[in-house]
């Protein structure tokens, strides 16, 4: 694996995307045409899932449509096929910043490959042995790991978070961190209120114990850059349909990990990667549509820094420092909005100067309505958003927000001041 971040960090862009590039990327999604009861549809459920545009689907159906095949035939489509998964492969190590295209292994979802991997890790754990979560996380970063750690009578020790901004405790991280940690499983950033984990400092200071450390960069990936050598992690797992491509799973590993562990597999199935760690026939329409997800945020990138010949890793460099200017600004409009609402709650970090700390997804609790309430009455005015605990129950619970949990409010690139002014509206009419 090379370090390549440095290099390419100097050709980040500096500016935001401009209101043509974003009426270009716009038009690019089918689904923003939808209208609901007259109204436009606002997809403010990003994060539970984001819109896919026009490229994505081409890609899925050009495959079903000419190469739908298995792996490895000794015919024309099976080559064909074969070519393009070799091709997916190569943009998801772009994508997460590595060399090795073998060391990234597709799967169903980031749930069904840290269940597997999760199974693998724990043969090599025993009594006395512990594994550190956080009760930040999407319950696919904490159930597997304790469900592991059961299984080889290892200990789990959980990273509180402050309740007053939803931050990692990071002094009680420290103090947790010993010889017998095994395993650290962060977030990268929490898919319920926005917070932004300082990854690249909690992996150091698992390392210098000799943790082994997994990332879940779900909820991350459609803002920001991943970078799997700067950050110097072990495994790392992120999903398509969460940054605009379908449903399917990644997981990169360290390659020497990845060799040496352990896979749950049939027996005729490859031994070398990336075959070992992907069980079963893979949803090869999926991993086209993965690849021309990866390549629609290459583009976007090209188009916003005007340097067309950009590398795609570059180009992915390019690409997030854009999205996050413009996710920014539209983030704190979102927030000022929400703050002129009386009695509205933002949850996690709620101010302006911390912006580095957070991710354009924003959850709210209002005392005049509960969130199942706030999200029937903004949906039938088109806009989209989420209520409950999205699976991120241990939050919920602690903040004590079960049953109805928070209103998820979640900005990608494609939303539009507009349809934050529109959202505002719909709000301050529901709960005033
Ligand atoms: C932060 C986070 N982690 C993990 C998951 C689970 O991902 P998947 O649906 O690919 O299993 C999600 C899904 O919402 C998520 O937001």
């Amino acid at each position: 694996m090379r370090s390549n971040s440095s290099k390419l960090k100097q050709h980040a862009i500096t500016m935001p995307l401009t209101p043509s590039h974003l009426d270009k990327l716009r038009a690019q999604f089918p689904a923003l045409a939808r209208q609901v009861n007259g109204h436009a549809a606002a997809y403010f459920d990003g994060p539970g899932g984001t819109q896919t545009p026009q490229c994505v689907i081409d890609a899925v159906s050009h495959y079903l449509a000419h190469l739908n095949a298995n792996h490895e035939g000794r015919f024309a489509t099976s080559r064909e096929s074969d070519e393009l998964l070799d091709k997916a492969h190569r943009a998801a190590a772009d994508f997460v910043g590595s060399d090795d295209p073998d060391t990234v292994a597709f799967g169903p979802n980031m749930t069904t490959l840290t269940m597997s991997l999760s199974r693998s890790l724990a043969r090599t754990w025993k009594a006395g042995d512990e594994v550190i979560v956080t009760r930040l996380d999407h319950d696919a970063n904490y159930s597997p790991w304790t469900l592991a750690a059961a299984d080889a009578g290892a200990e789990v020790k959980v990273v509180e978070f402050s309740h007053a901004d939803c931050t990692l405790d990071l002094e009680q991280y420290r103090s947790l961190l010993s010889d017998r940690t095994k395993l650290v499983a962060i977030g990268c950033a929490s898919n319920a209120v926005g917070t932004l984990n300082p990854v690249k400092e909690m992996i150091q200071q698992a390392r210098s114990v000799g943790a082994t450390v997994f990332l879940d960069a779900v909820h991350y990936a459609p803002h920001a850059l991943i970078d799997v050598v700067d950050w110097d992690c072990d495994f790392l797992a992120c999903s398509a349909y969460k940054f605009f491509g379908p449903h399917v799973g990644m997981l990169w590993g360290r390659r020497e990990l990845l060799d040496n562990l352990f896979a749950y597999k049939l027996r005729p199935a490859a031994d070398s990667l990336p075959g070992k760690w992907m069980t079963g026939t893979q949803n090869h329409e999926g991993l086209a549509g993965a690849l021309a997800a990866i390549d629609y945020i290459a583009d976007l990138g090209r188009e916003a820094s005007g340097e067309r010949s950009l590398g795609r890793r570059e180009a992915l460099v390019a690409a997030y420092s854009a999205i996050a200017q413009y996710e920014n600004q539209l983030c704190r409009q979102l927030m000022d909005g929400l703050r002129a609402i009386d009695g509205m709650r933002i949850w996690g970090v709620d101010d302006d100067r911390r912006m580095d700390q957070r991710l354009p997804t924003l959850a709210v609790t209002h005392p005049n309505k509960n969130a199942a309430e706030i999200a029937d009455f903004v949906g039938a005015r088109g806009c989209f958003v989420w209520d409950g605990h999205y699976y991120a129950i241990n939050l919920t619970e602690e903040l004590g927000l079960e049953p109805h949990g928070m209103v998820r409010i979640g900005l990608v690139h494609y939303n539009t001041s507009d349809e934050v002014d529109r959202l505002l509206t719909a709000l301050s009419e529901c709960v005033g």
